[in-house]
């Protein structure tokens, strides 16, 4: 099976009551790890690409190819949706003509009135060529790219406004944010998750920072209607902790232990430890 829009994906898992992981890939070895386990567990996927690491792998048509290949390669046969993670808006165009199946275009930052527009532009655009595309509402708390954000709580009329324009699933901050929480963090705002919920109706959810929130809190989340939650950093510490056990346990000094087939493959198994471990929690597994 070649890339798939996100769409069908997600309103089963709402359907369900289960949610897809959106792992975020940085090189062959990532997408490897996340491509080998889906389909090793039967769990539909979403890659997603930041725009950072998109220019990292030198451009999205390179993402793009390297993905379209590695399907057919592997023989995967899972759903695997190749999504634009935290989009600009001359992002979106990018990744819409490299061949991405999936797009979000983040306009959290913008006004609202500037969000709708961008977003009901791109609405019809993805609808023609039938990709699915993610809006936000709230900045997701934290760094990424460059990008920081409060963790704030969107508002759930604004939400609705979005979600109103027909866009496939929806990004609202809920407290949440990218990178490790701090100690300090007060958790998930169920409020406003289930305030969001009542507002947008069968809109699939979505749950962005998704390392480090704990098991019972991702359950309620997708109880309340998430039905897609984002891994990042979570697999990045994974594969740095594998990484670093193997160079500090002197194994690249052994024979050729330093042909990097080798010195990456420990961090490439991590990488599918936590993403099955994801999988297991998010209930996506036999669900292809
Ligand atoms: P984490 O890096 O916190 O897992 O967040 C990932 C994410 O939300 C990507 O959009």
């Amino acid at each position: 099976m070649g890339l798939v829009s996100a769409k069908e994906m997600l309103e089963k898992a709402r359907d369900g009551k289960y949610a897809v992981g959106q792992f975020n890939i940085n090189n062959l070895e990532w997408t490897k790890s996340i491509l080998q386990t889906a389909e090793e567990l039967h769990s539909p996927v979403i890659l997603g690409v930041s725009e950072g690491a998109g220019k990292y792998m030198t451009g999205f048509k390179t993402v793009a190819a390297m993905v379209k290949a590695m399907i057919e390669c592997l023989n995967i046969t899972v759903p695997v949706a190749l999504h634009l993670d935290h989009g600009t808006y001359d992002g979106c165009y990018k990744c819409i003509d490299a061949g991405f199946s999936s797009i979000m275009f983040d306009g959290s930052h913008f006004p609202i009135e500037e969000n709708v527009a961008k977003t009901k532009e791109l609405v019809a655009v993805c609808n023609h060529l039938g990709l699915s595309l993610e809006a936000e509402v709230g900045a997701i708390g934290g760094e990424e790219d460059g990008v920081i954000g409060r963790g704030e709580c969107a508002d759930p009329d604004e939400c609705k406004k979005i979600a109103d324009l027909g866009v496939t699933m929806l990004a609202a901050g809920i407290g949440n944010i990218h990178g490790k929480y701090p100690a300090d963090w007060p958790g998930l705002s169920f409020e406003t998750l289930a305030a969001v919920k009542e507002k947008v109706g069968d809109m699939p959810l979505v749950l962005h920072g998704g390392t480090g929130i704990p098991t019972d809190m991702i359950k309620k989340a997708i109880s309340l209607g998430v039905a897609k939650i984002n891994v990042n950093t979570e697999c990045q510490l994974a594969f740095q902790a594998a990484t670093r056990k193997y160079v500090e346990e002197g194994k690249d000094l052994v024979g050729k232990g330093f042909d990097p087939r080798k010195l990456l493959a420990p961090g490439t198994q991590a990488i599918k430890d936590t993403v099955k471990e994801k999988m297991e929690i998010f209930g996506s597994i036999g669900k292809a």
